[in-house]
């Protein structure tokens, strides 16, 4: 069932390695770290999170179904699926609800293969390039979303 006060954060492939990969591009902090701060992010806002990490393409498909009947907004960010997993872009098309694209890096400055996202057409707004606090900034940009539909 649709919950109006729940973002639902949902993380893919190599996210679960933050803290020890690649910390100069993706920063020091770990996953635990950054879900805290999504936390406190949307209960400022008086939302409530549901912060899922998958290595798996059909998991994350899977996640996000179970998003479209019960979150109120999505926060996505689908590691390397990103760029060419038209599973994952297709079951982001299908959701009705604000979706944000989240990247800890800058995609755009990075490796040709990372210009391109198969989600972005689909997402309400885009955020790149923040690091860990970008998910702070994507809750902010779900609750935004939200209350100004
Ligand atoms: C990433 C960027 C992707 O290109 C990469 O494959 C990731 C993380 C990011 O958060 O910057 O796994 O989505």
């Amino acid at each position: 069932m649709k919950d109006a006060k729940k973002i639902w954060i949902i993380n893919g492939p190599n996210l679960d390695m933050l803290g020890v990969r690649e910390p100069h591009i993706y920063g020091a902090e770990t996953l635990q770290d950054i879900k805290a701060r999504a936390e406190k992010a949307a209960k400022a806002q008086g939302y409530d999170i549901v912060f899922v990490q998958y290595n798996g393409e059909g998991e994350i498909v899977d996640a996000l179904h179970k998003a479209y009947a019960e979150a109120a907004a999505v926060v996505i960010n689908a590691g390397a699926y990103t760029h060419y997993s038209y599973a994952v872009a297709d079951a982001v098309k299908m959701l009705t609800c604000p979706v944000i694209e989240l990247h800890l890096s800058n995609i755009f400055a990075r490796e040709n293969f990372r210009r391109e996202s198969v989600i972005s057409p689909h997402a309400t707004a885009v955020l790149c390039g923040a690091g860990a606090y970008g998910y702070e900034l994507a809750v902010a940009a779900a609750a935004h979303a939200l209350q100004h539909a």
